[in-house]
């Protein structure tokens, strides 16, 4: 009872001032960890934005949001590249100028050792995970500064990227992926600065939210000894994030001792992931190489 009347309450404080809920963005929202984050958002009372490549996918989450009484827009797109989501992010803020929240949440992981990688899939692992949510992040921002800066604090506007752990913690097999996530967090962080030193940015947050492994489609092909998150448990993280306004969020005690771990002791941390890689880290498995 508590915890609904807080969630209402903070609900109602991201609305116009009038008492409405304003629409938030979930990329990466047919599937996985961005399905179950526009069900959070939408449960709270927000119109949500689902959009993703697949829109069958799509239309069955906005189906399963409709049918529990929330409100869900279908926005299809490809998000790979700078230019491709400048096409999204233009129509988005044309459908929904009043959005008060991105979830960036769209990522794509290429498995497979650095030295027999194709190259071309680095560049693919950056244009989902990096250069399209920084596109979204960049104009929404702008849109969000040309409002006038008291209006903007006031309407607590959000920008919330769903990173990974593999940004701060080598995981064998993932190199390129962590890299992306490491420089979208870096990217992130410094726009947090950027726009909390600006007169007009002020009233944007931008939170970073870094799961461990988390059980979807995307590790679907990995085996691990240690369990995985499931993607609600992340799903309400982000709502936390967005709630509380969180810089940075690692879920789940497990993540946060290995995160504290890799930031303090990093050179202890290597030894013990070198000598325990192979029972630590989730790694392709039987389903694979099937
Ligand atoms: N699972 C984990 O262990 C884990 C851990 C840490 C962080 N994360 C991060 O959490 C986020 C969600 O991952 P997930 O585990 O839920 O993965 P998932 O089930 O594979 O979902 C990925 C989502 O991204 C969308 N997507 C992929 N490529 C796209 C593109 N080119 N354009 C538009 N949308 C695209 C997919 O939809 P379409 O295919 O329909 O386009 C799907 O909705 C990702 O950013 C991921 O990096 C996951």
């Amino acid at each position: 009872m508590t915890s609904k009347r807080k969630s209402i309450k903070t609900a109602f404080s991201t609305g116009t001032g009038t008492g409405a809920f304003r629409p938030v963005l979930v990329t990466g929202a047919s599937r996985g960890i961005g399905a179950d984050t526009a069900r959070a958002f939408a449960r709270r009372g927000h119109p949500v934005v689902v959009t993703a490549r697949d829109t069958e996918e799509l239309k069955d989450v906005a189906a399963s949001i409709q049918s529990s009484g929330g409100t869900a827009h279908v926005m299809p797109a490809d998000l790979a590249g700078t230019a491709k989501a400048k096409r999204f992010v233009d129509k988005l803020l044309r459908a929904h100028p009043d959005l008060c929240c991105v979830v960036l949440n769209a990522g794509l992981a290429v498995h497979g050792p650095v030295v027999d990688r194709d190259p071309a899939s680095f560049m693919d692992e950056f244009d989902v995970n990096y250069f399209a949510p920084v596109t979204i992040a960049r104009f929404v921002a702008a849109h969000w500064q040309g409002q006038s800066s008291q209006a903007a604090a006031a309407r607590r506007n959000s920008i919330i990227a769903v990173s990974s752990l593999t940004a701060t913690v080598p995981f064998p097999g993932h190199a390129n992926y962590g890299a992306s996530k490491a420089a979208l967090n870096q990217l992130l962080r410094n726009l947090r600065v950027e726009l909390a030193s600006s007169g007009s940015g002020q009233g944007i947050h931008v939170g970073i939210v870094l799961p461990g492994y988390t059980e979807t489609a995307m590790t679907a092909e990995l085996e691990s000894l240690l369990p995985g998150s499931s993607p609600v448990f992340i799903a309400e993280s982000v709502w936390d994030c967005f709630e509380r306004r969180l810089d940075e969020v690692v879920p789940g005690l497990d993540n946060k001792v290995a995160a504290g771990l890799f930031r303090f002791f990093p050179s202890v941390s290597d030894k013990i992931l070198k000598a325990g890689a192979g029972f630590l880290v989730p790694r392709p498995g039987k389903k694979s190489q099937a």
